[in-house]
């Protein structure tokens, strides 16, 4: 299945593995749309992607400019959310607002694209979900992030039955270098991902590109629906 001249919308598309996916389906010949909150940051995005691309400004989290992103958006062909925002802390520490934020932007977010998007998506299409390590292998530090990725691969599993034959899947990457860890101060994140990557059993951490390529497959396979798809370089295993 041929993603040339179908409709990509990637709300997260301007950073990280959202980018990477935009880029990839770009190259692919798809007509791409990437939405995020901050519209110079999606600028930026789109002068990286060498195909043109269509930005949208979009806060996930507000139910009611989602509903208004769909309804202008008209009908897409696959839909990927990769949206999300928060620190990680420790379970006791994190205050309630941070912990909701996670949910705001993650749960949240991908179930109001879900609860509008899908129905604009075309026969043959698909509804791509981010989970995340955290989900199945527990890590101090990482309980909303672990609580929501939980719910959202429960979802998936529920939408790909109730949504059929819209085909839902969710991806789950492992750490992932991204700007989600911009803020980390640089010599402690290189510290952090080269003690993590002897650890793995892919040794080493993961790029944008590894899990964008699996977001494309999984947008070209016909067949696989309800699906959970890990991209941690065996994280969850060790
Ligand atoms: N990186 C990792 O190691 C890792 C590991 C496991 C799971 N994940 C998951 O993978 C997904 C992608 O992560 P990433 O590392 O690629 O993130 P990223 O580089 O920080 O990009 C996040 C994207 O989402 C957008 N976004 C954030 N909050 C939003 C909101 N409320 N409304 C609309 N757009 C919003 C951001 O743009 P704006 O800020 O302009 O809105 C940006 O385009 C997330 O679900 C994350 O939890 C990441």
């Amino acid at each position: 299945m041929s993603l040339n001249e179908k409709k990509v919308v990637v709300i997260g598309g301007s950073s990280g593995m959202g980018l990477a996916v935009a880029k990839m389906a770009a190259a692919e010949g798809a007509e791409v749309v990437i939405a995020g909150r901050s519209e110079e940051k999606l600028r930026r995005a789109a002068d990286e992607i060498p195909q043109p691309v269509e930005t949208r400004p979009l806060d996930v989290t507000l139910e009611h400019d989602v509903r208004g992103f769909f309804a202008e958006a008209g009908e897409l062909d696959h839909l990927v959310v990769t949206a999300a925002t928060g620190m990680v802390g420790a379970f006791l520490e994190l205050d309630t607002p941070s912990f909701r934020q996670i949910v705001d932007s993650k749960f949240w977010g991908q179930y109001f694209a879900a609860r509008y998007g899908a129905q604009r998506i075309k026969e043959g299409g698909s509804l791509t979900l981010f989970s995340g390590v955290a989900a199945a292998k527990p890590v101090a530090g990482l309980s909303a992030y672990a609580a929501v990725n939980g719910a959202i691969e429960a979802l998936c599993r529920s939408l790909a039955v109730e949504l059929a034959p819209l085909r839902v899947n969710a991806v789950s990457p492992g750490i992932v270098d991204t700007p989600a860890y911009a803020g980390m101060n640089p010599f402690e994140r290189k510290k952090m991902f080269d003690i993590l990557a002897a650890q793995l059993p892919a040794r080493r951490i993961g790029r944008p590109e590894d899990v964008a390529a699996a977001v494309i497959a999984l947008m070209k396979n016909g067949y696989t629906t309800g699906s959970v798809v890990y991209v941690d370089g065996g994280h969850r295993l060790v």
